[in-house]
């Protein structure tokens, strides 16, 4: 089911990512290459927030200790063996209102 995040695309600068919270848990979002990406905000290795977190390389990087996602697929890097595949979420963005939308 889709449903409507609460922000903006106008919100967000890029390849900052920032925590939305969504119901009971959060969400990682960032735009890169002006294209938005919504992942899960919880790290899989000790809960860390991917929220806070930083794009490197077209990778989200878990700030407590440098777990690498891929912001398309969610899929750990096997050089960061420590953390595992998170949810990738389909969203898009309403080009008249800059509403987000993500499918859950
Ligand atoms: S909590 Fe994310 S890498 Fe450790």
């Amino acid at each position: 089911m889709e449903q409507k995040l609460d922000m903006k695309i106008s919100d967000l600068e890029d390849d900052v990512v920032v925590t939305v919270n969504f119901g009971s848990f959060s969400l990682a979002v960032v735009k890169h290459d002006g294209k938005i990406h919504v992942l899960d905000g919880k790290c899989t290795h000790e809960g860390g927030p991917l929220g806070e977190g930083y794009i490197d390389n077209g990778e989200l990087i878990c700030p407590l200790h440098s777990g690498a996602y891929n912001i398309d697929t969610g899929a750990a890097n096997e050089n960061t063996p420590w953390v595992t595949d998170i949810k990738a979420y389909r969203s898009r963005v309403d080009a008249t209102t800059g509403d987000v939308y993500v499918e859950v």
